[in-house]
């Protein structure tokens, strides 16, 4: 069972020392994939341009743009909503980006009020993301979007 508590602590530590999100984003998405058994990927999409781009992550190299309303990301950002998809293969317009990838959990991370980017996890292990890890999320988006310095 991951100890969110403790993630979240960790992450208002590292947004103390320095909030500029490259050097946040980096540094969490190192934390998340050293904290949270069974993982492939981790790490960031940021809306830029009207559209997602990859950021800090930890995996393989990854989908570099991803549209409104397209795969797990962006319907996770066009319904400003987590998504927790149990079997990606099951999930309509899904974007394999890393083919070992069989579960995902999104969250819309805002910024004055908008999705300004989304944290998303992917997992081997299929039904890998459960209501802990939404709401143990949900919690470090939420340390995150009161501190991160975006420019
Ligand atoms: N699977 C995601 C794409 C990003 S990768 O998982 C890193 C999606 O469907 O949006």
């Amino acid at each position: 069972m991951t100890d969110y508590k403790t993630l979240a602590s960790q992450a208002e530590e590292l947004l103390r020392e320095e909030p500029w999100a490259p050097s946040v984003l980096s540094n969490l998405s190192a934390l998340i994939m050293q904290t949270l058994p069974e993982l492939n990927w981790a790490g960031f999409y940021l809306v830029r341009g009207g559209r997602l781009t990859v950021g800090p992550f930890q995996g393989n190299p990854a989908c570099i743009h991803i549209a409104a309303g397209k795969g797990v990301c962006g319907t996770a950002w066009q319904q400003d909503r987590t998504q927790v998809v149990p079997d990606v293969h099951l999930f309509p317009g899904h974007i394999a980006c890393d083919g070992a990838s069989a579960s995902e959990i999104v969250v819309p991370i805002h910024r004055n009020g908008l999705v300004a980017a989304v944290l998303d996890l992917d997992s081997p292990r299929k039904e890998r993301f459960g209501e802990k890890d939404r709401e143990g999320l949900e919690a470090l988006v939420r340390v995150l979007e009161k501190r991160i310095v975006w420019e």
